[in-house]
């Protein structure tokens, strides 16, 4: 067993910039950072368009950004979270910088800013077209220099530890304790004890079989927050990327950011009519429910696999300076971007819901606190504005750690049994979670994608309940791995999607099912 003052479950942009701050400020506590797979690997790794920032209240506003995200969230937004989180941006953003990680500027040494769907100003900013890679590199060259904090890559969090599992707990209180860790190089499970524990765990796009995220996106801190009774809402609100490339074969969809829509690019269907003027007076720059909405529809109405980005009109050497790694991708694809359209189609991109934090960052559960993609904070409402998700991490870290430096957690002397795996000594059947995870996948791609209906989502839960009663029994009796834990991670996220979605009455932002439509005829 390890003991420590802090235990952080993930290695993106939220784990890491809570636990740099932790650590600077307390030499003397310890911070433990578990994650999956290798330390950099993250949704955050990947992240293409940037942040946004008011910088400059000349040329922008935080009322216009403010705005712009409360009409991206389509009236479900917590106006108090957007107006600090928006307010704060630019001090947590500093601190990155100051932190070593480099952002574009101009001729004039200015930010050079750029502009996405929903946006009514140019206020992102960015590493090139690989902003995400940058504030990773960063983030754990920072992590990396301070001996308060180990980082232990290739271990998977499976359960959190509270009350249920520690007989002896004389609180009657919901509480965190900890995790229990697979090392997944040793095949071995160990007991993290902490003070307080941090899920920073990400997002849950590979529920979806077609989606940008790498094959960490599992959601299983939200899984693991949901089983240890922990409150999740907004879990309806998946957000479909419009500009995933689309390609013949492969899950995993490479991103054509949205900033490239911001640079001049445009929509259109293999006939070559550019079809988003037709949908909202933004056009393309419309926010991304109404652009992956309309993309459906279009999809819909031609029985086409994919529509086109259009850039053949844009100065190429710019194009190439700017996003100089979707360019090397298109090239590699034999998509000479200067010629060809992009061949593109919504994909699985980021999840507005999650585990339920109050503007310190407190989970339902005492001494844990969750952060980044995996929560709802009340940011994004029913969509969110592109390029507020890092802004909204770098926030968040900052308060949790505002609040946990102000309220330092009380060690625990509490006794924590190890983990039982008696009994399951059937080795790992691959081939039989392949085949869930696929089923999953194709039921969730089918039933639960971005135009819902009541009928689908009622037969959704029914075959979802299949696969669960099979996966369960195999986990009771089978030697525990980390592919069988997200299976079972992704089911319970699958469940929560769709009975979230079948208790929303009215369609709001990314949300769309047929049947509210006769609610409001
Ligand atoms: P992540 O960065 O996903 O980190 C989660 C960490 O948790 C990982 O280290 C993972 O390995 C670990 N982990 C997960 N489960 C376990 C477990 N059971 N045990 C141990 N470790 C675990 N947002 C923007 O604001 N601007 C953009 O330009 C932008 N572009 C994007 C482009 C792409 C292709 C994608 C996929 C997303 C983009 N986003 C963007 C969204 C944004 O990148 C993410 O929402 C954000 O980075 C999430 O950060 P995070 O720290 O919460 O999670
Ligand atoms: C993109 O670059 O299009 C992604 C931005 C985001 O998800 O916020």
């Amino acid at each position: 067993m390890i003991s420590t003052d802090f235990l952080v479950i993930g290695s993106g942009i939220a784990g890491l910039t809570f636990s740099v701050k932790m650590a600077e400020k307390f030499p003397d506590k310890t911070i433990v950072i578990v994650t999956k797979a290798s330390e950099d690997e993250s949704n955050t790794k990947y992240a293409q368009g940037g942040v946004a920032i008011v910088l400059d209240e000349e040329k922008d506003s935080f009322k216009k950004h403010i705005e712009d995200t409360l009409k991206a969230g389509d009236g479900l937004c917590n106006k108090g979270v957007v107006d600090t989180v928006i307010k704060e941006g630019p001090q947590r953003f500093k601190e990155l910088m100051l932190w070593g990680a480099n952002f574009d500027v101009d001729g004039n040494g200015d930010f050079d800013l750029g502009k996405e769907g929903g946006h009514s100003e140019y206020r992102i900013v960015h590493h090139k077209d690989i902003t995400g890679a940058e504030i990773e590199r960063a983030l754990l060259q920072k992590a990396h220099q301070l001996s308060n904090i180990t980082i232990m890559p290739y271990h998977f969090a499976i359960d959190l530890i509270t009350n249920h599992h520690v007989k002896d707990s004389s609180s009657s209180e919901l509480s965190c304790y900890g995790a229990y860790i697979l090392d997944q190089k040793e095949g071995r499970i160990f007991t993290i004890k902490s003070n307080s524990t941090l899920l920073a765990s990400g997002g849950i796009g590979r529920v979806y079989g077609h989606t940008t995220n790498p094959v960490i996106a599992t959601g299983d801190g939200i899984a693991m927050a949901y089983r240890a009774k922990a409150k999740i809402s907004d879990m309806e609100f998946v957000q479909f990327h419009p500009t995933a490339l689309y390609e013949l074969h492969g899950e995993s969809s490479f991103l054509i950011s949205e900033a490239v829509r911001g640079f001049g690019a445009y929509l259109r269907n293999k006939d070559g009519y550019r079809f988003m003027p037709d949908y909202d007076e933004r056009a393309e720059l419309a926010s991304r429910d109404i652009v992956s909405q309309s993309i459906d529809n279009e999809l819909k109405k031609s029985g086409d696999t994919h529509v086109f980005l259009d850039c053949t009109h844009l100065d190429i050497d710019a194009f190439k300076s700017h996003f100089p790694n979707i360019y090397n991708k298109c090239m590699e694809n034999h998509i000479d971007i200067q010629r060809d359209w992009i061949p593109v189609v919504p994909a699985s991109h980021y999840l507005c819901g999650g585990i339920e934090v109050d503007p310190s960052g407190r989970t339902t559960v005492a001494n844990l606190f969750a952060c980044g993609e995996c929560t709802r904070t009340g940011l994004h409402g029913a969509n969110r504005l592109a390029s507020n998700s890092l802004l909204e991490a770098l926030v968040y870290a900052h308060n949790i750690y505002k609040y946990l430096s102000e309220n330092l957690p009380k060690t625990t002397d509490i006794h924590i049994p190890q983990w039982k795996d008696e009994g399951t000594t059937i080795a790992e059947e691959h081939v039989l979670i392949q085949h869930n995870l696929r089923e999953l996948q194709a039921l969730m791609r089918d039933y639960v994608g971005i135009v819902r209906n009541n009928r689908r989502l009622k037969k959704a839960i029914k075959r979802l309940d299949l696969i669960y009663n099979e996966v369960e029994e195999f986990y009771k009796e089978t030697k525990i791995t980390t592919s069988l834990c997200e299976l079972r991670n992704m089911i319970n996220v699958s469940h929560l999607i769709i009975n979230q979605s079948l208790a929303r009455k009215e369609n709001k932002g990314g949300y769309f099912n047929i049947d509210n439509l006769d609610i409001i005829l």
